[in-house]
């Protein structure tokens, strides 16, 4: 019985030992991820031709994405240890952590790219988007893992 509790709390152990600087980051990442899909569904009808093309909405949209973009530090929103609980990180984030945080890197430039683009019609912003939604797609396949 002692054994089978110790197993239980073994991990929260772990946990507490190597609490991150920030306590918060697998909310906070959450959180932002979210905002990010927010943004992206909202322009989503746009770019499926079911809303009209709507410069200043999209200009915004873009412009939201690249703050949330911007936001994301690696050492703070996904230390170690940070891969505990409710999360689809995929242990890659830290076995390859140079490679994530050029997955990062190269997220926040094309999506700083973006911001500054101003699509004047559907094709020029479906090039636009295309570019930083390429870059959730391949950073959730080689970074997270799948959970159901
Ligand atoms: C550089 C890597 C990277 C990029 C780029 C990226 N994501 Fe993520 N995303 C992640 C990781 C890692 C998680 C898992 C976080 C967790 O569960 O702790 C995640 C999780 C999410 C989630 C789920 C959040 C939750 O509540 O569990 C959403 C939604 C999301 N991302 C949307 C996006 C969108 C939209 C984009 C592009 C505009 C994007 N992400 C770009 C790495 C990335």
């Amino acid at each position: 019985m002692n054994r089978l509790i110790l197993l239980a709390v073994a991990p929260l152990l772990a946990i507490a030992l190597v609490a991150p600087a920030n306590a918060d980051a697998l909310a906070d990442r959450q959180a932002l991820m979210k905002d990010q899909g927010k943004t992206v569904g909202s322009i989503t009808p746009i770019i499926k031709g079911e809303k009209p093309f709507d410069a200043d909405a999209v200009k915004a949209a873009l412009v939201h994405l690249n703050e949330d973009a911007q936001k994301i530090d690696v050492a703070t929103l996904f230390p170690a240890g940070s891969d505990q609980g409710k999360t689809t990180v995929s242990p890659k984030i830290w076995e390859d952590n140079a490679g994530f945080v050029a997955a990062v890197a190269k997220y926040q430039k094309d999506a700083a790219a973006a911001a500054e683009a101003n699509p004047t019609d559907l094709d020029s912003f479906k090039v636009v988007f295309n570019q930083v939604a390429e870059n959730c797609a391949s950073c959730h396949k080689a970074f997270r893992i799948k959970k159901d």
